[in-house]
């Protein structure tokens, strides 16, 4: 029951102490312990991912982190983000799950998570050539195909596998992967597209998708504007999983260093990150709905600035609570 919390940098200890203030009053037994991760880990000791948070990570039943990232370390040799990638990694969580909900839309990114061009080869060549690789090996496409296949099947049966096959190698054996694995769901109905393509039916026609699958990076873009085409980016969540050990939990959105430090930020991808760690890492499935009730109880009712409301992160914190079920505040 132990679960190890990452409040991050910029507005993530400000959503974190949200996500904290809720889960003591909804399942009081959860053991919350807090860790170091990003631009605070590399400020208290100089490592963005230091070995005892790690440790814990590994020890603990789920990962529940805020945003990383600080403009500080932009420029410098060892950077917040590093830490993030390298947990993942670490975790092999590599199937995140990016829901995206609004009226009559509903799909989930699928996006692949500890590989393609953030964890392939890198470097500067003689002549001062940057590079950076996207790799791909079968097996991590065969096992985030089906990944994606599973949740269509227990969805709408409709998967979409987003890649760039035109142009690039990586896509065309990424392609010829998910065909393959597509073979054991005959009940799911399969379509490639092309991701620039995906991206403009993603924002004038998002209704026509139910699952995308698709590589590390295009997941990256796709989910902000995913993100936005439901509502904005302060509301959506994530779970990253892997097929043994703790998962990941986290809101797609970063740091947003522009309104640090105001207690304006929307904790709401924060809960809803909490909600679907009650769901995936604990199987306690009526609590993840309570809490996804609640906050969209507390959304219409209070919002915050994001969304033209003029809720703090804390008067939004205690609509939340207050919309629980009484016993659970
Ligand atoms: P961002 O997501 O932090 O912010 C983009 C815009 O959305 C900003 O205007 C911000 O104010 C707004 N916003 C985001 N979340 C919000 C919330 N909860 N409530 C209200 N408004 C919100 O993206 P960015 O500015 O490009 O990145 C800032 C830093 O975050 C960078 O260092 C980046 O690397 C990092 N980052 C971290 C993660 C992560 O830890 N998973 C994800 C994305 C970006
Ligand atoms: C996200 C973020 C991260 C990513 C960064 C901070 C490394 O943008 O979780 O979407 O690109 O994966
Ligand atoms: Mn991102």
């Amino acid at each position: 029951m132990r679960v190890v919390c990452l409040p991050g940098d910029g507005i993530g200890p400000e959503v974190m102490a949200s996500a904290e203030r809720v889960l003591r009053a909804l399942a009081p037994d959860l053991e919350l312990e807090t860790h170091l991760l990003g631009a605070a880990a590399i400020r208290a000791g100089g490592d963005p991912l230091p070995e005892e948070t790690l440790a814990a990570c590994r020890g603990a039943a789920a990962v529940l982190k805020a945003p990383i990232g600080d403009p500080e370390f932009d420029a410098a040799d060892i950077r917040p983000e590093q830490g993030i990638m390298r947990l993942r990694a670490e975790l092999d969580v590599y199937a995140n799950l990016r829901p995206a909900r609004q009226g009559d839309v509903d799909l989930v990114i699928v996006r692949e998570l500890v590989g393609g061009l953030y964890f392939g080869a890198r470097g500067v060549r003689e002549d001062g050539t940057v590079f950076d690789t996207c790799e791909y090996h079968p097996r991590q496409v065969e096992r985030i195909a089906r990944r994606a296949f599973e949740l269509a099947r227990a969805r709408g049966r409709k998967l979409t596998s987003v890649d760039k096959a035109n142009v690039l190698d990586t896509s065309r054996m990424w392609r010829r992967v998910v065909r393959e694995v597509a073979g054991a769901y005959p009940d799911v109905e399969l379509e490639d597209m092309l991701v620039d393509n995906a991206a403009m039916q993603l924002a004038s026609a998002p209704r026509q998708f139910d699952v995308i699958v698709t590589e590390n990076m295009f997941g990256d873009i796709l989910s902000d504007l995913a993100a936005a085409v439901t509502g904005g980016l302060g509301l959506a969540p994530s779970a990253s999983l892997g097929d043994s050990g703790p998962g990941l939990f986290e809101p797609v959105h970063g740091s947003a260093p522009d309104i640090a430090g105001r207690g304006i930020a929307n904790p709401v991808a924060m809960l809803r990150s909490a909600a679907l760690m009650l769901e995936h890492a604990f199987g306690r499935t009526e609590e993840a709905r309570r809490l996804e009730a609640a906050v969209d109880r507390a959304l219409a009712d209070t919002p915050t600035p994001d969304l033209g409301g003029s809720a703090t992160t804390a008067s939004f914190t205690e609509a939340v609570c207050g919309a629980l079920p009484a016993g659970a505040r």
